[in-house]
């Protein structure tokens, strides 16, 4: 595994729409692996692809409860809001309000291409949130 370097606000690459992943090998599982790691040693609680560089739609999200990797997830259900403090490794030191839902259901694939269905609520559903807008090109401050 390696540390990867997290691109910051003003890079191009946190604009763009990403694209769908189609292979699910070798080399996805280790960037997923390095993610993971690089999300951790940042002490995030998520990290999606063009945060480090890639145009691809995939992310990581670990909120205390164990990591989950998300490739090509979709919003499939949405529900209530709720409003808190939000930041991005991307953004550093900044922290502002961002209204999102409290409960969302999310499909995806693993690693290994299989179909998942994932519900959250509260600080999950909006870190779910938060790391399928980078997959989109938005950061949250667009949000404020
Ligand atoms: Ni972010």
């Amino acid at each position: 595994m390696a540390i990867r370097n997290i691109v910051k606000q003003g890079d191009d690459v946190l604009r763009k729409i990403c694209r769908t992943q189609m292979t699910f090998d070798e080399k996805l599982a280790q960037t997923l692996d390095d993610m993971a790691e690089t999300m951790y040693k940042a002490e995030g609680v998520g990290l999606a692809a063009p945060q480090v560089g890639l145009l691809r739609r995939f992310c990581v999200v670990d909120v205390g409860d164990g990591l989950i990797e998300l490739i090509n997830p979709v919003i499939v259900e949405q529900s209530g809001s709720q409003k808190g403090s939000e930041g991005c490794l991307s953004v550093p030191g900044k922290f502002e309000e961002v209204e999102r839902p409290m409960y969302v259901t999310v499909k995806a694939q693993d690693r290994n291409g299989n179909n998942i269905t994932i519900s959250a609520e509260g600080f999950k559903a909006k870190a779910f949130c938060h790391e399928i807008d980078h997959l989109n090109g938005i950061l949250f401050i667009d949000r404020i």
